[in-house]
């Protein structure tokens, strides 16, 4: 008989679980938090648990640290929800087999204990372990991945254009394993990295002797990804010549390998990314307008940290994870977040990362704290953003304070009037009297700089 233990604080998905494991023949006990769970689980262990992550009286990894003590070879799936991708790392660094995200398919479920159970002696993760899943956060940053999320099954082509480090590259894989092509390749060409020729051969392949050093015929890029994704990074510095090409190839969806005159079919969705606004280079003259609209049918932006502060204790708990060694139990403490919180952050989410790392190698116990910032310039720079409002005129100020306002509301004009405690009319005569953009920086609508 397959034994489980099920813990969840919700009444309604503890009656589902035990209803769907009864069915498919288990042994079902359950309880309603993470004390009744230690107590059940000591006086009858069995060989697999299921708990959710955040529980009235404690958290589902106090669970798994309650049960491993008792009896270490215990194989524990945790429940979390959308958006706590961090909860589901630092459970698996914690001896957690596996993970689920609420809403949970029952079906998923009963498979992912059954592989549980089966391997309930060996504490490697399952295959299902996704370590690097991205932290989905709240408000901005979420909403940017829920998008992408709902893309993902189509084949749609998309532009991410946001600044640098702020997880363009994390957002395309993420489309790329939320849809269909999961299981086809994945594959990334920087635009930015080779010299022009090079490029082309790289993205389309070459046959030999097209030129000078072809000694073979090498398959581009573009037909390494078949079937699957192709990533092009940096894509503002593609050259004026090879952008003609591109579009042909997105259009056609062949390509032509250099000094070969046969084409080839290809099937590939395309993920473009820039860290420059490419409707300026099109002023510039730099960026091909046809290709912007070739590439731009889904535009995705990803916010600058500094406009989704409120995601760093979940990243930094992230990152704190992944950098340290499993059952170190790393924690950054609550003043020291809170400075993050206002430093600017113009490295984004990589700079975080990097900070985090330093913090875990300086800090000699499990709580990172303030010490970390001796000898750094660190937060300064939130209060250097405030001290450049000297020395500008009240007309630059009360331009800045509409744009970041209409910004922190998402561009609705109600809410930043109530915000600016002026009328929704002055509102609108300033928005024309600064030619401000029309709306926000929104998810869906054109990157304003
Ligand atoms: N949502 C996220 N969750 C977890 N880690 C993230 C997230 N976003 C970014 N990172 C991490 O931050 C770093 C930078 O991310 P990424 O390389 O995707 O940024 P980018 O926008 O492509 O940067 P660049 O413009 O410099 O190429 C990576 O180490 C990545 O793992
Ligand atoms: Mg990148």
């Amino acid at each position: 008989m397959k034994d489980v233990l099920v813990v969840d604080d919700e009444l309604g998905m503890r009656l589902a679980m035990e209803a769907s494991f009864r069915r498919d023949g288990w042994r079902v006990r359950s309880a309603s938090g993470k004390n009744e769970a230690l107590a059940v689980f000591r006086s009858a262990p069995c060989p697999l648990v299921v708990t959710d992550m955040r529980m009235g009286d404690g958290t589902g990894l106090e669970v798994i640290r309650g049960v491993r003590a008792l009896r270490p070879e215990t194989a524990i799936i945790v429940l979390t929800a959308f958006g706590s991708v961090s909860d589901a790392v630092t459970a698996m660094k914690c001896g957690a087999v596996d993970y689920l995200i609420k809403p949970v398919a029952f079906d998923q479920l009963i498979a992912a204990a059954g592989r549980a159970a089966g391997t309930s002696q060996a504490l490697a993760p399952s295959k299902t372990l996704a370590p690097d899943a991205p932290v989905v956060g709240s408000g901005s940053l979420r909403a940017v991945f829920e998008r992408a999320r709902q893309v993902a099954g189509s084949d749609a082509d998309i532009l991410i254009e946001a600044e640098s480090g702020t997880g363009k590259e994390v957002l395309a894989r993420f489309i790329h394993a939320c849809g269909p092509r999961a299981s086809a390749p994945f594959v990334a060409v920087n635009c930015a990295a080779f010299p022009e020729h090079l490029l082309e051969s790289e993205l389309f392949g070459h046959v030999r002797g097209a030129f000078t050093g072809a000694t073979g015929t090498r398959p581009g890029k573009f037909e390494l990804a078949h079937t699957g994704t192709l990533l092009l990074d940096e894509i503002g510095e593609l050259p004026l010549n090879l952008q003609p090409k591109l579009l042909r190839v997105l259009q056609e969806r062949e390509v032509d390998r250099l000094g070969d005159s046969q084409p080839v079919k290809v099937n590939v969705r395309v993920v473009a990314t820039t860290n420059r606004s490419l409707r300026a280079l099109i002023q510039e003259g730099t960026f091909r307008q046809d290709l912007y609209y070739r590439l731009n049918v889904v535009p995705l932006v990803l916010p600058p940290l500094r406009e989704h502060a409120d995601d760093i204790p979940d990243l930094v708990a992230h990152f704190a994870a992944k950098h340290s060694r499993p059952g170190t139990g790393i924690r950054f403490a609550a003043d020291l977040l809170q400075r993050m919180k206002e430093y600017s952050w113009p490295g984004n989410i990589r700079e975080l990362e990097n900070f985090v790392r330093r913090g875990i190698a300086l800090s000699s116990g499990p709580l990172v704290g303030l010490e970390v910032l001796e000898g750094i310039d660190f937060p300064e720079t939130a209060r250097d953003a405030n001290a450049l409002e000297a020395g500008l005129t009240l007309r630059e100020v009360e331009k800045q304070l509409v744009e970041r306002t209409l910004e922190a509301t998402g561009g609705n004009r109600t809410r930043a009037a109530a915000m600016l405690g002026v009328s929704l009319r002055t509102v609108r005569n300033k928005i024309r009297e600064y030619g401000l953009p029309p709306r926000g920086r929104e998810v869906g609508c054109e990157f304003v700089r």
